[in-house]
């Protein structure tokens, strides 16, 4: 089976090795948030286990989750949507593969933004699912363009993006799915990025069609990637179908984290998550600054997410020995353009800033004297 290795992770685990020798890393390859699950949340959660909620729950999540989901969505975008049609699963990794599994039936293609988030393919070849790369370009904001549906059945698209922090607007998502429409295409909207945005809100899917799968969840901006909890939400006809799937493949998800993330939507505790974006927009601002100053061209600022994709074209024609080279030289952690597509991606490298401003720093600081003993 054809998968590649999720390259972030080989750089993760090689760094983890030099830390293990006693070689200080800064870690900018990482994509999770450097902040820990807030008090009350773990509280929540420690609560649950002390009172022995420690079995299975529903195989779709706890009807208090769902219904709590609901009330976001109705809270944050002005939406309603059925608790139903939300339903919950261990991660939202496993909500992608169902999601996938489901849209390429049949041999229906995929279409995948390019550079695009790697597990979209890797999940796809997994399934035995068709795909084709859509090359995305910063003079387009690195976004998929209407004209870019020929011969596709299904198309992912992720906004905020990784690795670009690219944010489709409302008016763009919504030519994107009038042509997706016209052609019969059906859409994957994943928005596990949502809420960590820097200028303007990222729009759901959901505000223009209840007729895509959204998916979301609690690793990113609810700061709970350890505890393996996503969401998707799909179209009621398509309900009884996931929760079977869900049913057989996972049973349920974890029922402590369930517990758990009830308390993420206290006004109190969104509160400390939006702080946190807040710091993220400081730490975008300088590391976006630094990187230009050093010929790292920052042709797009990332409106969201935690991440900077950035031009190394001045230093190097290959973004994997580039990566690794920094790792072992400078010992800092960045994730190569290759791990994202095909698509001018030996070009790019990928810095994560879900690290403090002062690691950041040093971070830069040793990345600027290295780029000197290679220029
Ligand atoms: C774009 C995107 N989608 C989905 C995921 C999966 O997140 P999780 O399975 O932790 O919910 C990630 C994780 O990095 C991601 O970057």
């Amino acid at each position: 089976m054809e998968i590649t290795s999720f390259i972030v992770m080989d750089i993760l685990e090689r760094a983890k090795e030099l830390e293990a020798q006693g070689v200080d890393v800064v870690h900018m390859e990482v994509g999770e948030p450097d902040f820990p699950t807030p008090d009350e949340v773990v509280e929540a959660g420690i609560r649950a286990l002390c009172d022995k909620r420690t079995f299975y729950t529903q195989s779709v999540g706890i009807p208090e989750l769902r219904e709590s989901i609901s009330q976001y969505y109705l809270s944050q975008y002005g939406l309603e949507v059925e608790p139903e049609r939300i339903i919950l699963t261990p991660g939202s990794s496993p909500a992608l593969l169902v999601a996938i599994r489901i849209l390429t039936e049949g041999g229906k293609v995929c279409g995948l933004p390019d550079p695009g988030y790697p597990c979209y393919k890797n999940m796809a070849r997994f399934l035995g699912g068709a795909f084709v790369p859509i090359p995305v370009e910063s003079e387009g904001g690195f976004k998929v363009a209407a004209r870019q549906l020929k011969g596709v059945h299904l198309l992912i698209i992720g906004s905020p993006a990784n690795p670009t922090g690219a944010v489709y607007n409302q008016k763009e998502l919504e030519v994107l799915l009038e042509a997706a429409q016209a052609r019969g295409i059906a859409l994957i909207s994943d928005e596990i990025y949502h809420g960590i945005t820097y200028e303007e809100r990222a729009p759901s899917i959901l505000e223009f069609t209840d007729r895509a799968i959204v998916i979301n969840g609690f690793s990113k901006f609810f700061l709970m990637t350890g505890w393996r909890l996503g969401w998707m939400v799909v179209p009621k006809e398509m309900v009884r179908l996931v929760q079977s799937i869900v049913q057989n493949l996972f049973i349920c998800p974890p029922a402590a984290a369930q517990y758990a993330a009830l308390a993420c939507f206290k006004e109190r505790v969104l509160a400390q998550f939006r702080e946190k974006v807040e710091i993220y927009r400081k730490r975008r601002d300088f590391i976006v600054e630094a990187l230009n100053s050093m010929g790292m061209k920052v042709d797009i600022r990332p409106q969201g997410a935690f991440y900077v994709y950035a031009k190394a074209s001045r230093y190097t024609q290959d973004s994997f020995t580039f990566a690794k080279r920094a790792l072992e030289e400078a010992h800092i952690g960045i994730t190569p353009g290759v791990d994202f597509g095909d698509n001018e991606t030996h070009l790019f490298v990928r810095f994560s800033y879900a690290n403090t401003l002062e690691r950041l720093e040093e971070g830069m600081r040793r990345f600027r004297r290295w780029l000197e003993t290679l220029d």
